[in-house]
């Protein structure tokens, strides 16, 4: 009924026992703990949602258990228990940031109760918060930037998982923004304020990606100078974005499902075992599932990171959003004084390409036109040539054709349109007549006249 974790912290047996059988019913998983201390390491070293704390409990200091449950995950709430005799003692805790208190004697119906309500007023702000934040999302989501129906269904599930600690797999084509998607998740969750470390799995040889994810100890390699704590760790609660996660070396990623699995850490040389306490995201552009097939991407790490999956939409199926994001660009690449808008017939240029290399490409294009370009707009002479001259498109993939290719198609057509009259084709071609019997020999065309004229 709820996925809560509840803390119980007590010593005293009867209320135990009551707090178990309670949780057991709303289906809460619960801890406990005997002191204050124990409490605040099960709180550091976890999530936890509810705290129930006795008054009684030795070494008990409500504020600072207040503080560090906010602190590992702020929508906690801790409820401070206490029999009749302490009742004073209960509501100066409330004062002090307890959530609330419940005055004893105790019974099973009444710690349900209070189980439900906070189950309720979880869901509750929680679908406050999304629902502000959808509405703020219309036409973006932190650094992304696009109103389509397919963006907005992005921006759902980012806000969605923005709230969970699972691991996430961000997939699409170069440049559709998979970073800034790992950006927003960290950025809209209750840990936005610890770092975000993005890792290009791609970018660094097999060893140097190991000690920067894992660390290493002196002496671990030659040049291993001293200690050095990985990314892994370093990133503590946050969030590590290992990007082009495809590109990670077998062994690597069979380290990396090791601690993911165990939630720790070896660094290269060391026996010691730190704490992984950071979530995970992983992006690629490569198909994973033929990755496993070939061997070169683990299956199990594959089901580990694909707890939730995000798919990027390429830019060619969301072209309704290119206006939104040319004019994102150009307020954002051009200076004071610089040029504001672009020519309805440059925007048209820009509608009709198919931009393989996606938003990174929209955006390159717009800080070149912006540089070559005049106030006050962008004109299709200032569009770079890749964009005003590409025809071709081949299962919605650019293919450049050759200058052969242009002209024997430019052929064919002129034939076609003229019901195969070679003179006619080549007065409409701008050419004399000799070269189009030429070029009809030298491009196999022939055929096409004779299909023609029978
Ligand atoms: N939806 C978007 N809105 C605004 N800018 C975007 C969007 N998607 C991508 N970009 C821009 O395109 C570039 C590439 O984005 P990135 O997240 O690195 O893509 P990927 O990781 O998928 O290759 C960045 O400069 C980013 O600013
Ligand atoms: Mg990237």
């Amino acid at each position: 009924m709820t996925d809560m974790q509840l803390l119980i912290a007590s010593q005293d047996q009867s209320l135990l026992d009551a707090s178990l059988r309670a949780a057991k019913r709303m289906k809460c998983e619960v801890r406990s703990a005997a002191t204050a201390s124990a409490a605040i390491d099960l709180i550091t070293g976890g999530e936890v949602d509810i705290v129930l704390a006795d008054i009684q409990l030795p070494g008990l200091r409500v504020p600072e258990l207040v503080e560090a449950a906010r602190r590992c995950s702020p929508e906690s709430s801790t409820i401070v228990l206490a029999g009749a005799e302490n009742a004073a003692l209960a509501q100066q805790a409330v004062r002090q940031g307890a959530h609330d208190c419940l005055i004893g004697p105790f019974d099973v119906a009444e710690l349900e109760n209070l189980l439900e309500r906070l189950a309720n007023e979880r869901r509750m702000s929680q679908e406050n918060r999304m629902l502000r934040q959808q509405l703020e999302a219309r036409q973006g989501l932190g650094a992304l930037i696009g109103a389509s129906a397919k963006m907005q269904r992005i921006y759902e599930i980012v806000l969605k998982v923005a709230n969970k600690r699972h691991p996430v797999l961000v997939l699409g084509e170069s440049g559709t923004g998979k970073e800034l998607v790992a950006r927003a998740i960290h950025s809209y969750g209750p840990w936005r304020d610890l770092p975000f470390v993005p890792v290009d799995c791609g970018a660094l040889s097999p060893t140097l990606i190991e000690s920067e994810l894992f660390g290493h100890v002196r002496g671990a390699f030659t040049g291993a100078n001293q200690n050095r704590q990985g990314l892994l760790a370093a990133a503590g609660k946050g969030t590590v974005f290992l990007d082009e996660i495809a590109e990670m070396p077998v062994e690597l990623q069979s380290k990396l499902l090791r601690a993911i699995q165990e939630r720790e850490v070896r660094p290269v040389g060391s026996n010691q075992r730190t704490p992984l306490e950071a979530r995970i995201i992983a992006g690629t552009n490569q198909h994973l599932e033929g990755a496993i097939t070939r061997g070169t991407f683990r299956k199990d790490l594959f089901f580990r990171l694909n707890v939730v999956s995000i798919k990027l939409p390429p830019l060619r199926e969301r072209k309704n959003d290119i206006p939104l994001l040319v004019h994102h660009f150009i307020d954002r690449y051009s200076g004071a004084g610089g040029i504001k808008h672009i020519s309805d017939e440059a925007m048209s240029r820009l509608m009709n390409y198919d931009w393989p290399g996606n938003v990174r490409e929209l955006e390159n294009c717009i800080q070149r036109s912006l540089a070559l370009g005049s106030p006050p707009e962008i004109q299709v002479k200032d569009l770079p040539s890749s964009v005003l001259y590409s025809i071709e498109s081949d299962g919605g993939r650019q293919r450049f054709s050759t200058l052969r290719e242009r002209e024997r198609d430019a052929i064919r057509q002129a034939l076609e349109m003229t019901g195969g009259d070679r003179l006619q084709a080549a007065k409409l071609l701008g050419i004399g007549k000799t070269t189009v019997y030429r070029k009809i020999k030298e491009y196999e065309l022939d055929h096409i006249v004779n299909s023609m004229r029978t």
